[in-house]
């Protein structure tokens, strides 16, 4: 007697494989979550960017672990209404939200004035904030607003913290780069984007300045207890995507979605290297590394440049009047 499988058991049984399958291949590509159950209790941190996306999602986790947060954004209403969030969900009250817009220099100094008259620790300062292929447009200062933002914005954060980090050390930084970093180049003769501007070309500079930042950075604070590490997320669905025209229309959301579906993570799951990076006790002495699903990966050729990395501290230095105010 043929033994035959009835065809709708058939096509169910496939279904349910199939859908199975896929999300245990997403699982797989979205990494781990990190698990390790540290507190920070007395801890206090700053997330740049913290009102959505990665930033929320590493301010959330920073929040069950009992850690002070401060959420650096620039839109006060949206940073409320995260925070709100965020406290009602870890019951920990110790969240702020406090103004500081990354293309306004003056922001920076503002943002920093009033942290250090409020605290005098700092042990975690996450440089997340970023915006990515925008239109071309400039900071308060008319300086390009990708490399305005996510490079001099927390280049003059950083060194404006650097005292209160040095006094609360084992302390760390954490700057957000990007994978896109190896497709970029610093243009030495045009910095500033002004004879030519591609937005993608841009933002790829401004990750490959992470990496030279973090780099030149790691050397002036050996021995300071103060460690400075780079990291690439992964692809995460977040706002970042709010610039790229396939991004405005409905459909075109709907297909890039459908169809990245399985390689791109949730803003926890992107949350998850940020916050390995920062807590991690295998990384307390590890220091001008570029993290990728937390191991140290090595960058591209022109971000191992080290006369370039101090070409790029100088220029920022001036760019951002460090040492004239
Ligand atoms: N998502 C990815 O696939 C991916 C991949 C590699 C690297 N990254 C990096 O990860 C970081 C976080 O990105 P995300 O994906 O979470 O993006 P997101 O959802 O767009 O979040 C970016 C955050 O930065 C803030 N921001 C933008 N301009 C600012 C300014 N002038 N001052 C202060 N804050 C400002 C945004 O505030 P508003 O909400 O007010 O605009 C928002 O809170 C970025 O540095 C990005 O380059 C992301």
């Amino acid at each position: 007697m043929k033994f035959s499988i009835p065809k709708p058991f058939y096509y169910y049984t496939t279904g349910i494989a199939t859908v199975g399958g896929g999300y245990l291949m997403k699982d797989y590509f979205s990494g781990n979550m990190y698990e390790v159950p540290d507190k920070l209790t007395n801890k206090i941190a700053i997330v740049t960017g913290a009102n959505t996306g990665i930033g929320k999602e590493v301010t959330r986790d920073l929040a069950k672990r009992e850690a002070k947060v401060i959420m650096a954004c620039r839109d006060m209403d949206k940073c409320e209404i995260a925070r709100r969030e965020i406290v009602i969900e870890t019951q920990n009250k110790y969240i702020y939200c406090r103004k500081c817009d990354l293309a306004s220099q003056e922001s920076i100094r503002a943002f920093v004035d009033q942290f250090k008259k409020e605290y005098n620790k700092l042990h975690l300062l996450i440089n997340n904030a970023g915006v990515m292929r925008c239109p071309k447009s400039h900071t308060a200062e008319g300086i390009e607003l990708q490399l305005g933002v996510n490079h001099l914005g927390h280049f003059l954060l950083t060194n404006l913290l650097l005292d209160v980090l040095k006094d609360s050390a084992p302390s760390r930084i954490i700057n957000l780069s990007s994978s896109a970093h190896k497709r970029g180049k610093i243009k030495l003769k045009d910095l500033n984007s002004d004879k030519t501007y591609d937005p993608g070309a841009a933002y790829a500079q401004s990750k490959l300045a992470n990496v030279l930042f973090t780099r030149e950075l790691a050397n002036k604070l050996k021995g300071t207890g103060v460690t400075v590490n780079a990291v690439h997320p992964g692809v995460v669905r977040t706002d970042i995507t709010r610039h790229m025209g396939i991004y405005q229309y409905y459909l075109g959301r709907l297909l890039v979605n459908s169809l990245m579906w399985l390689f791109v993570k949730s803003p926890t799951k992107g949350a998850q290297p940020v916050l390995f990076a920062a807590i991690d006790p295998s990384l307390a002495d590890v220091t001008g590394a570029y993290l990728v699903n937390n191991k140290i990966r090595e960058v591209s050729g022109e971000a191992q440049d080290d006369k370039l990395a101090k070409w790029l501290w100088a220029v920022s230095e001036k760019w951002t009047k460090l040492n004239y105010v």
